[in-house]
């Protein structure tokens, strides 16, 4: 067949497929996404804590003295949660200019006001290490404020959208994942529509201030974590679905395999207690996102019409809805947890086992869930 003429009917039933979605989306269901076998649908029992007067809580954290969890939100800045009746207070911020940040949620204010990703504690030092997606790692002290800036270049380049975060607190090592050379966050839809591959994994010596480049050509580098027993390192590849393992030490030191291969967009990962990984999906895949990323053709398209953030969330990922994925260390599906109609739980990005519970994040919503797994 004329490849030229296969071509325009594509294309053609994309642009169909796309005014349909722009004129009222919720008259096309065939874009539900398929069911996951052995799944529950359980995630909407969640509790939902409010974040007051802030949205998008991305990343979760607990430090070293049971506290929080803390949160890092959409205007910039990182909260703590003191309990019921008490709320959240004001833990930390990354940038200095902050005069002009008091919207809760302004994209285009993001490079002044600093967008907190992902957030871990160093358990010896008691310092909270931040991947803030403009202005690359911060450090903070127990007490807060201020974050002092640790890395913002990388072989004197900026970093441009710095995202998870995970630290070896016995060699005082960081791993941290920068999701693109070329967008920044605000444009994560143009990073994932536009087949951009250009996410890295590194590495950051704390003592002696040295980055090293561990994997990059990642398509839109994502969560990190480390195994156990630190024998290697997860990093999620969002737009292509699925978690790679660089092997960190053993016989099959600095060799990359599949982890796993996910049935939706991974966020963070987060590894539990036993050495299992909890793994956000953002939204599970679809016929029509699966199109997009696969022929980036379609995603440049896409970019060009005049979408809403909205309506490119109904395209990528269908009905808004969660999925927690729990993985065991060698890639295994151990458990899925979904809110298959996204009564509570929509947009995740962070799955936090503590204590008999699981802390769910969300990058858009203006709270969080808290699940019991009992
Ligand atoms: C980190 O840097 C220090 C100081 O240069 C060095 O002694 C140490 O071996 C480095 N750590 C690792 C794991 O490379």
């Amino acid at each position: 067949m004329n490849s030229k003429l296969v071509l325009t009917a594509a294309y053609l039933v994309v642009l169909a497929v796309v005014l349909a979605i722009y004129q009222d989306p919720s008259r096309i269901n065939f874009h539900a996404p398929p069911p996951i076998p052995g799944s529950r649908d359980d995630l909407h029992t969640a509790q939902i804590v409010n974040v007051t007067a802030a949205v998008g809580p991305e990343s979760l954290a607990v430090d070293p003295r049971g506290r929080g969890p803390y949160a890092g939100v959409a205007d910039g800045r990182i909260l703590r949660w003191e309990g019921d009746g008490l709320g959240w207070s004001e833990f930390a911020v990354t940038s200095s200019h902050r005069e002009e940040c008091v919207r809760v949620f302004a994209p285009e204010m993001e490079h002044i006001c600093g967008r907190p990703l992902g957030l871990k504690f160093h358990k010896k030092t008691g310092n909270l290490y931040i991947a803030d997606a403009y202005f690359g790692l911060r450090v903070v002290g127990p007490n807060g404020g201020l974050a002092a800036p640790l890395l913002t270049h990388v072989h004197g380049q900026p970093l441009l959208f710095t995202n998870d975060i995970d630290i070896d607190e016995d060699k005082d090592l960081i791993y941290f994942t920068d999701s693109s050379t070329t967008f920044q966050r605000r444009q994560f839809f143009s990073s994932a529509m536009s087949g951009d591959k250009t996410g890295r994994l590194l590495k950051y010596n704390i003592s002696s201030k040295e980055v090293t480049v561990l994997l990059k050509d990642l398509a839109f580098a994502n969560g990190v974590a480390l195994s156990k027993d630190r024998s290697f390192v997860l990093v999620a590849e969002t737009t292509n679905s699925r978690i790679l393992k660089l092997w960190l030490h053993g016989p099959n030191v600095g060799n990359v395999d599949v982890f796993a291969k996910l049935p939706g967009y991974p966020d963070n990962i987060r590894r539990n207690q036993n050495g299992e990984f909890w793994v956000a999906l953002h939204s599970k895949k679809g016929a029509i996102s699966n199109l997009i990323v696969s022929k980036s053709w379609t995603g440049n398209i896409l970019l060009k019409l005049p979408l809403s953030v909205k309506q490119l969330h109904y395209i990528m990922g269908g009905k808004a809805h969660a999925t927690a994925i729990k993985l065991s260390e060698d890639g295994n599906v151990l458990d899925v947890l979904e809110d298959c109609e996204g009564k509570r739980l929509r947009f995740i990005s962070e799955v936090e086992e503590n204590k008999g519970k699981l802390w769910i994040g969300s990058v858009l919503m203006p709270f969080i869930g808290i699940y019991n797994l009992h």
